[in-house]
């Protein structure tokens, strides 16, 4: 039932239980009334009826919401998730991944021809040496990616990754061949790909060609791509970059798309806005550095001191005051940061510049961008420890599962996740009053003033309406849930400014 209809119907079930309880109770109250008015009893039932009718639907509803919530398996599937956020990334099943390689290969041997990039190496997701740190954005409506000169991915902006179900998260190094494979016109565009790009061809300065692709929440796109080459100060070929000019089969999914975009491009201009004021404010508190000082295991109570030589993963890194911190402890940890906002990750990279690792061995820091719903391209068992920090409330409650599933996904045996988030009963003008205290404790508060305003605003706005989603209980449940899961670490439900909780949970060795 469409929700309008649902309130009229609960107002005219309740209006009627008023009348008929009115009806049945007014003889009997009114003194002056006639004693030959008998209103027999069933109408005082059917008034009680229609008054608590709708409440008990209402409370059904709620129970069948909280329940659905609680049931959620880690393991299960999500594809029927109603929002873009936790639209899973696509997957290829892999015998038909394995097809149109082969198809691929048969096309060359019989053409005698080679693909584009053939021989260039994949480079690793971990290798943040050969990634530009460059995201393509003009248009932020028009769906656009980045190769570089040997075809291998390096980037692509927010409407890519809504219309094209994320394909190309987790790939970045890989070949481009690797994303064609997705497209239902395969056949006709590696031809066009080996008939253009190919070793040794003149390389066009645009290319157009049509892609169709089967989006599984938009349904049906047919587009034309169009690959600009991006010349190098030589004007050799640097890199590619290729937009994408979708039209939907389905007009109302135009709109959806439309619609989504919308939603992911605020939140992305709230995180940005937010760094702006970020460190500035928190690193200037006493409560933000003590939460992060205690999720490393600095700090008492707390948990234990992260080991000196493990391979950390800062889930949502942020600005990087955790990665940062690991680093400066100990030059032997290796730590991947992982954040998809651009200037959160701009910002860590500046910060965290001295410990930014240099090759694609050893120690330091590797910022990688990356939504951080899937890992994929992490893989399994890798990480000795795992820290989400204020990350989880900001996605929606699928996309937070999918979130920590992955995340112990990657996690090793033995390895420790570490949460900390707001939960049900935070109460953010304690928070605020906290942060502005601290500030004016260090002496900051007059010369940060706007940035403090700032970050109440956005916290006020645009997070306040997200914070109130677990209790430390209910996070609990959740880890119990995931396979493996051994025991529970350490748990308090009052850190920062005793409104946020903190869960650290092992796995089993
Ligand atoms: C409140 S900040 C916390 C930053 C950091 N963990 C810290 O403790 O300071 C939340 C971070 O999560 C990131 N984030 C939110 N949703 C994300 C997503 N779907 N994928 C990747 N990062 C995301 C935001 O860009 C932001 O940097």
């Amino acid at each position: 039932m469409q929700n309008k209809t649902k309130i009229i119907t609960t107002f005219i079930l309740i209006a009627l239980g008023f009348m008929f309880s009115v009806i049945y109770l007014a003889p009997r109250t009114v003194t002056h009334m006639p004693a030959t008015v008998a209103v027999p009893e069933g109408v005082l039932y059917a008034g009680i009826f229609c008054m608590v009718f709708p409440l008990l639907t209402f409370l059904g509803v709620r129970k069948v919401e909280i329940s659905k919530w609680f049931n959620v398996e880690i393991g299960s599937d999500f594809r029927e998730l109603a929002t873009a956020e936790t639209t899973p990334q696509k997957e290829i099943p892999a015998e038909e991944k394995e097809e149109k390689r082969k198809y691929a290969e048969i096309y060359i041997e019989k053409k005698n021809t080679q693909l584009p990039g053939q021989f260039a190496p994949d480079f690793q997701v971990l290798d943040e040496k050969l990634a530009m740190t460059v995201t393509p954005c003009a248009d932020q409506m028009t769906p656009m990616y980045m190769l570089d000169r040997n075809f291998r991915i390096i980037d692509w902006n927010i409407a890519f990754n809504l219309c094209f179900d994320r394909t190309l998260e987790g790939r970045r190094g890989l070949s481009v061949l690797e994303w064609t494979y997705f497209l239902d016109n395969y056949e006709e565009v590696l031809s066009h790909g080996i008939d253009v790009f190919a070793e040794g061809k003149t390389l066009p300065r645009i290319d157009i060609e049509k892609i169709q692709y089967t989006s599984d929440r938009y349904g049906k796109i047919e587009s034309t791509k169009r690959a600009y080459q991006i010349p190098d100060d030589d004007d050799s070929c640097l890199g590619w970059l290729i937009t994408i000019n979708p039209t939907f089969t389905e007009p109302e999914k135009a709109a959806l798309y439309q619609a989504d975009m919308f939603t992911a491009l605020r939140k992305t201009l709230m995180w940005s806005e937010y760094t702006l004021c970020y460190d500035k404010v928190l690193n200037n508190t006493l409560i933000y550095p003590e939460l992060i000082q205690t999720l490393v295991g600095n700090h008492k109570p707390g948990p234990l001191p992260i080991e000196k030589s493990s391979i950390i993963l800062d889930i949502g890194a942020g600005t990087g005051n955790t990665a940062c911190l690991l680093a400066q402890q100990s030059p032997q940890r290796l730590i991947i940061a992982i954040d998809n906002n651009p200037l959160m990750l701009n910002t860590l990279r500046r910060k965290c510049q001295a410990y930014l690792r240099q090759d694609a061995q050893g120690p330091g820091i590797i910022a990688i961008k990356q939504d951080v719903v899937s890992l994929f391209g992490l893989n399994d068992e890798f990480f000795d420890y795992v820290i989400i920090n204020n990350v989880l409330y900001s996605l929606d409650t699928d996309a937070a599962l999918s979130c920590l599933k992955e995340a112990w996904r990657v996690l090793k045996p033995g390895g420790e996740i570490r949460i900390s988030e707001p939960q049900k009963s935070t109460d953010l003008s304690i928070v605020l009053e906290q942060i502005r205290s601290d500030l004016k404790k260090n002496g900051r508060y007059n010369e940060l003033e706007a940035d403090f305003l700032k970050l109440r605003q956005i916290n006020e706005f645009s997070l306040q309406p997200l914070l109130h989603r677990w209790t430390l209980d209910e996070m609990e449940k959740i880890l119990l849930l995931l396979p493996d899961f051994s025991s529970i670490t350490y748990k308090t439900d009052r850190i920062y400014a005793g409104q946020s909780m903190m869960i650290c949970g092992r796995k089993r060795s």
